[in-house]
């Protein structure tokens, strides 16, 4: 596939469907989510030739620790098995490694297994792909925590541009948002399996995202399920509450860089 999309897009993914999945093979709804991290790999392998830079997925969220415990024990170990295992491919492949939300919540030496695999794969400067992983996360909680962070001790926390001026700027805030590193807004959200919510999931950063949703269940979705969503962004007039620029084309008004996924 040829792609001219610019190479710096944020796409964000809630990857539900995986109980629905497996019920329909008369799988237990563990199966579903085995196919999901499949299903993860696959998007992981295809996203950096479709000008994919940074890719948040949403593994567990903080509500979901309301899900019977054998459900949640068995997707914490799928997260810590991928960890373990997938540290390796992702090093060869060039990616960085990064989970977002809280960590005092997880299972004994689940925040060690992550800060190791971060290590490895910052080590590496993996630069084809920054993959985050939302772990028990919540935007809410995420935006509360960071404000608070301003409030309770804006010395230490906040960036140095804040205090130049004392003034807390969106970007400062973004970076505590990051915890100290800036992530850009997405670009594009996609939420496949029909639902149409954004599930407490990077509000912030979401401020204007284009949204797509497809009813394909997240261990159906692959490479070109992904193609077909970034056709649908190219197709997207974004103007960020701007005006179209004259004799500019669809998709590339306001971000100024030209999209074309062929
Ligand atoms: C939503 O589908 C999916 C989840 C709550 C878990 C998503 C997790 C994975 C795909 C595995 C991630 C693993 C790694 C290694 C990051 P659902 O269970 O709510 O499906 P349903 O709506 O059909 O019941």
């Amino acid at each position: 596939m040829q792609s001219t999309l610019p190479s710096s897009l944020h796409i964000a993914v809630i990857m539900d469907g995986n109980g629905r999945w497996a019920t329909r093979r008369g799988l237990p709804r563990h199966a579903g989510h085995r196919a999901g991290v499949a299903a993860l790999r696959r998007v992981v392998e295809a996203a950096p030739a479709l000008g994919i830079a940074t890719l948040t997925v949403y593994a567990f969220s903080a509500d979901n620790w309301r899900r019977p415990a054998a459900e949640v024990a068995g997707l914490m170990g799928l997260v810590r098995h991928y960890l373990g295992t997938e540290v390796a491919r992702l090093v060869r492949s060039g990616v960085r490694l990064t989970v977002i939300g809280r960590r005092d919540r997880l299972p004994d030496g689940m925040a060690d297994a992550i800060a190791r695999a971060e290590a490895a794969t910052a080590a590496a400067d993996g630069r084809s792909l920054h993959l985050r992983i939302a772990l028990d996360y919540s935007a809410r909680d995420a935006i509360v925590r960071a404000a608070s962070a301003v409030s309770t001790a804006p010395a230490a926390s906040a960036a140095p541009a804040a205090h130049d001026t004392g003034a807390l700027t969106r970007d400062a805030f973004a970076r505590l948002l990051g915890g100290g590193e800036a992530c850009r807004d997405v670009d594009l959200l996609i939420r496949t399996s029909g639902e149409r919510r954004l599930s407490d999931f990077l509000l912030w950063e979401c401020a204007y995202a284009e949204l797509y949703f497809t009813d394909r269940l997240w261990p159906d979705f692959g490479a070109d399920d992904l193609k077909t969503a970034l056709h649908d962004f190219q197709r997207r007039d974004r103007r960020f509450g701007a005006l179209p620029q004259k004799g500019s084309q669809k998709g590339v008004r306001a971000t100024g860089v030209p999209q074309g996924v062929k």
